[in-house]
């Protein structure tokens, strides 16, 4: 049955979408000696990885393809092979629609899908990060509906036949230190037994696994975690504003206060926040207080401080110009990083595409360089590309706009060549020669 599979890891198992979540989910898996499927919507993606082409640079290429080349992770766009699965992860997108509330037509193609080949003895997970209530509420009606035509007469039922839970990804991109397998898992089963079977999976690849009582309560556990950070990153863009106008050094203030060994966590103001999560999934837990006649004011609040922040650097980017005597309208600027945090790729929300939006309104002009990101689209009109950061580049702009504090950057370098700069990050903290013509936010 299916404890004994996965105890003795004869389990086939198997993850629905490949991105920064799923793909390295898929890599823990097949490396504690599971034979995996990874399926995916994105063809050319399949075909990237049948080659052993990892676009998420967590899992590197030399890690992948071994794994490829020998058959213990297969790739497709095929969802005919959920038949033959035991374990089923569903990591595709929860994004946000234009009027900010929850877009679940991924989870919902991914879940008609495994509804298709549910069968018996069959293990399924939610890893999406969603409200609370989507496995329960959501998910298992879709999963109980009888679209597939080989559908045996008599349903199947949770925590009986199938197992249903939900375990919230806690993936932090470009974090060398937590990466899936040494960060502790939550688990949430819509059954007891559901909650069994599920932490007996995981356990097999997972060093700590903590279960919770119910599906629900794990989907508020990931909420809880990404709100506190919204909320966290709101208050210290806040306080970095106030310090602004009090001219005092919000960086310098952080650092003395993270002294305190208690009672006090160090957050970083900066251009806004971005990614998949941060700006996302306070908004999934707001949409759903808002059912229960709950308005929750410290997402809203944070979220709007944390929108604020463009026009803020922007600012910022106006006064350093101003020092030169000169205007916005028709400068040159250099924008050192677009990826939404420092030494990734991912431009999901990037706060760098209001700032740039905002600039050019201003006709400004801008170049930009990111080592990780070679082309940048703006709103689905216009692909920018990443310049080489030469010193000839660095002078030639009126100003240099640090948006993403990159590792690879030398910022004395920099500073030395620029004309003035604008830096959000703090990145420019060690930098000796030249502190005059810088601005920090
Ligand atoms: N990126 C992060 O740092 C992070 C961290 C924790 C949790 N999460 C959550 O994990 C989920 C996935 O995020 P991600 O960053 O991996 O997204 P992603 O966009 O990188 O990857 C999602 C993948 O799913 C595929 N896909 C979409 N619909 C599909 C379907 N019906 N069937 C099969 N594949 C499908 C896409 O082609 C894509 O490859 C989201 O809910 C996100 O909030 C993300």
């Amino acid at each position: 049955m299916i404890l004994e599979k996965i105890e003795n890891r004869t389990a086939h198992a198997g993850v629905i979408g490949l991105g920064y979540v799923g793909l390295p989910l898929m890599v823990a898996i097949a490396s504690a000696g599971f034979r995996t499927t990874g399926i995916d919507i994105c063809p050319q993606k399949i075909e990237r990885l049948k080659q052993g082409i990892s676009d998420v640079p967590d899992v590197p290429n030399t890690v992948l393809a071994p794994l490829i080349t020998s058959g213990q992770i297969q790739v497709t766009t095929s969802f005919g092979v959920l038949e033959d699965l035991n374990t089923v992860n569903i990591c595709v997108p929860t994004p946000l629609r234009e009027d900010r509330t929850p877009d679940m037509q991924y989870i919902v193609a991914a879940a008609e899908q495994v509804a298709q080949y549910l069968h018996a003895e069959q293990l399924i997970v939610l890893e999406s990060t969603t409200y609370p209530g989507t496995t329960e509420e959501f998910v298992l009606p879709i999963l109980n509906t009888d679209k597939n035509k080989n559908a045996p007469i008599q349903r199947l039922e949770v925590g009986r036949d199938f197992y249903l839970a939900y375990s919230p990804e806690r993936i932090e991109p470009g974090n060398s230190t937590y990466y899936v397998t040494n960060t502790a898992k939550i688990i949430g089963g819509v059954t007891p037994g559901c909650t069994k079977v599920a932490e007996t999976f995981y356990a097999q690849f997972i060093n700590k696994i903590h279960t919770v009582s119910s599906s629900r309560t794990a989907e508020m556990v990931k909420l809880l975690e990404n709100t506190f950070r919204s909320v966290n990153i709101g208050l210290i863009n806040e306080v970095a504003l106030i310090c602004d106008r009090m001219d005092l050094d919000v960086w310098e203030i952080i650092d003395a206060a993270a002294t305190k060994p208690f009672g006090f966590m160090p957050f970083y103001p900066g251009p806004g926040t971005g990614g998949h999560c941060i700006p996302v999934d306070p908004h999934y837990l707001s949409w759903k207080a808002q059912k229960y006649q709950y308005h929750a004011r410290f997402i809203e609040l944070a979220s709007e401080i944390n929108n604020e922040m463009p026009k803020y650097v922007v600012e910022k980017i106006s006064h350093a110009l101003n020092l030169q005597r000169k205007a916005l309208n028709g400068s040159k600027l250099l924008i050192l990083g677009v990826a939404y945090k420092k030494d990734v790729s991912d431009t999901r929300e990037s706060p760098a595409l209001e700032v740039i939006r905002l600039i050019l309104d201003k006709k400004a002009e801008f170049v930009y360089h990111d080592p990780y990101v070679s082309n940048l689209s703006l709103d689905n009109k216009t692909t920018y590309h990443s310049k080489t950061l030469t010193a000839d580049l660095v002078q030639s702009a009126d100003c240099v706009v640090i948006l993403t504090d990159h590792g690879a950057i030398d910022y004395n370098w920099l500073v030395e060549h620029a004309q003035s700069v604008v830096d959000t990050r703090n990145a420019t903290r060690l930098v000796q020669i030249g502190q005059e013509k810088i601005i920090k936010i």
